[in-house]
């Protein structure tokens, strides 16, 4: 939830650490703070509010020094203020800090009982005084934080500082990512590869409990029982790093605007073009003919990606499915066979619920494949199998070309399900190839619908409520498009299954409420014909968002008719995620709000 990076350079620091942490925005932003050491004492600088602020403050006071860590924060424990900015210091050292340490409260409590005042209401605070209580007993930096790290409950990724050692940073990774970086007589800290982009492409990951002791000539990593351990150094993908916004106003627009290249790119990965069939790119240690069922866990936009994923499993490959939020499925402790699947997704592939869930899918003994967009992260790592998604950085809060990306390999996984369990013919098979082959070009077609989208947006944005109802497989569509809309515009909005309406939510409707039917023409569209015939009896507003058959068909009275280009059922949640995005990123646009960075949002939730 929180950004952390550390550098210990040739020269003074402060403008790197702060590309860096401009680079870790997307990972919370609701206060930023650097502090380095001049002439060996430690100085800092913080701010409230986004990292422009901070960077005002080092306009206004400058920081010198040749080594500093720096930290852009989610607030998990304290309001997003100064005060509770990190880095946190005492005078003997300074931290920033990723994640929660949960026993803080019982470790505060028995530093004050040696009479050690706080001035903080964060978690992190509990770190610096700790160590520094280890060293004002006489323990070294490196003793002291080998000392206090066995103590700390949680998931966290720490950096220290120190007075008087302008040739030492110490990184400490538990349940929260953390790379070492490796440049010319400097060494760098960062929660992820793209913080350290700018300085090095040669990275290394510290794994579960290691921590390393970082000086200028490089990284001695130490696992968790304090045993020096060699981790292997990476050279990443320079195109990994292309964060630009391009030609577009904010990050969410380029990538709404990215998905037709990077589901081609996706589905190239996964598709055998020559033969119509799918190919994975590697061979998966199970054979679905041997499941009975499959587990789906998932958090947020992920989440109904694995949803729509359930009627392509059941439907195409007919395995049965069950699906579950990560929240939940981590303590349901619901009985899974030894040796079936459990299907995580995750953009971040940071998600605590959903490693969580991963973790425990592998404590009964199931096989977990991970449909992740960072290759190098956690969920990637852990799981017995990866299927990535070739979505590039996803830099805006809301998830989008993830998302589509997600379903394009979902639904490639699907037909390979069906194959290897016997239930789907080379003739099928290539015929739903053929139609996923046609999903980049219409989403490009999607994309021209934007215009008259930015015009609707005006009426949305006037809406307290929005209803948005759809069935089968734009069920899910559904609930992503209110989880877009309500995220980014902060207007209340909800998803049901159009089938439920008349089941009580019906009573909201009146001509103040929007209901945005996601509606493709495919064999049960006559239903939900229905419901909008029962929406419209009441006076609602309806915005289809169709086909030209479905819309003729329908022959209503809507607010607006948002007409998709004609296209095999199976592939309308992929190509109308476009809509329904673009109907949240124009609503948001024209409210004024943050697109890129929600209110009270981070992009990678890595606490519970
Ligand atoms: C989606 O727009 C949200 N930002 C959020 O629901 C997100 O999908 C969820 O937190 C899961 O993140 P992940 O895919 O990185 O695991």
């Amino acid at each position: 939830m929180c950004g952390i990076v550390g550098i210990v350079g040739r020269d003074a620091v402060a403008g790197q650490v702060i590309e860096a942490l401009r680079r870790l925005e997307y990972r919370g932003y609701d206060s930023a703070g650097i502090a380095t050491l001049e002439h060996g004492r430690l100085e800092r600088r913080r701010a409230e509010g986004k990292l422009a602020n901070l960077q005002l403050k080092l306009i206004q006071a400058p920081l010198a020094g040749a080594i500093g860590i720096g930290h852009t924060r989610w607030a998990t424990h304290g309001k997003p203020n100064e005060t509770n900015a990190h880095p946190h210091a005492t005078d003997r050292l300074a931290v920033v800090h990723n994640g929660i340490i949960e026993n803080f409260r019982e470790l505060k409590r028995e530093l004050q009982a040696h009479g050690i005042a706080f001035e903080t209401e964060t978690d992190t605070e509990v770190v610096a005084q700790a160590v520094s209580h280890a060293m004002a007993q006489g323990l070294g930096p490196v003793e002291a934080v080998a000392a206090t790290l066995p103590k700390l409950r949680g998931a966290f990724a720490l950096g220290f500082l120190f007075a008087g050692r302008d040739d030492l940073l110490i990184g400490a990774r538990h349940g929260a990512p953390l790379a070492i970086g490796y440049g010319e007589g400097e060494t760098y800290l960062g929660s992820d590869a793209l913080a350290l982009a700018p300085f090095t492409d040669e990275i290394t990951y510290l794994e579960e409990g290691d921590w390393a002791i970082l000086t200028r000539e490089g990284a001695e990593i130490r696992d968790v029982a304090g045993r020096p351990v060699e981790r292997p150094r990476q050279k990443i993908a320079a195109q990994a790093y292309r964060i630009d916004k391009g030609n577009h106003r904010h990050f969410m627009a380029k990538e709404i605007h990215e998905q037709p290249e990077v589901v081609g790119r996706t589905l190239a990965h996964y598709v055998n073009l020559a033969e119509g069939r799918v190919a994975l790119p590697e061979p998966l240690p199970f054979s679905f003919a041997d499941l009975t069922r499959i587990s789906i866990t998932a958090c947020g936009t992920a989440y109904y990606a694995g949803l729509v994923a359930k009627y392509w499993f059941e439907r195409i490959a007919r395995l049965p499915v069950e699906i579950d939020v990560a929240s939940e499925a981590r303590y349901r402790e619901a009985p899974l066979e030894a040796g079936g699947l459990t299907l995580v997704i995750s953009q971040s592939g940071e998600t605590a619920d959903t490693l969580a869930s991963l973790r425990y899918a592998k404590g009964q003994g199931q096989h977990t494949l991970g449909v992740v967009n960072v290759p190098t992260s956690t969920i990637a790592r852990e799981a017995s199998a990866v299927l990535p998604t070739l979505a590039g950085p996803e830099i805006g809060v809301a998830s989008t070309k993830a998302f589509s990306c997600q379903l394009t390999v979902l639904l490639c996984l699907a037909l390979h399900a069906g194959r290897e369990r016997g239930v789907l013919t080379a003739a099928e098979e290539r015929r739903l190839v053929d139609a996923l082959i046609t999903v980049p070009g219409l989403m490009a077609e999607a994309v021209k619908q934007e215009g008259e989208i930015e015009g609707l947006a005006r009426e949305i944005a006037k809406a307290r409520d929005v209803l948005y109802l759809g069935r089968g497989t734009a069920y899910p569509m559904a609930l992503e498009g209110a989880l877009k809309l309500k995220e980014i515009s902060y207007i209340h909005a909800e998803g049901y299954a159009a089938g439920e309406l008349k089941h009580g939510p019906i009573a909201l409707i009146d001509e103040s409420v929007p209901v945005i039917v996601i509606a493709p023409h495919d064999a049960i569209f006559e239903k939900t014909v229905s419901n909008m015939q029962e929406v419209a009896a009441r006076g609602g507003r309806i915005i289809l968002v169709g086909d030209a058959k479905g819309a003729a068909e329908a022959g209503l009275d809507t607010l607006a008719t948002l007409t998709m280009p004609d296209l095999d059922p199976v592939v309308a949640p992929i190509v109308y995620a476009v809509p329904i995005q673009l109907i949240a990123y124009h609503t948001a646009v024209f409210m004024g709000k943050d697109v890129d960075q929600p209110r009270n949002l981070a992009k990678s939730v890595t606490v519970e």
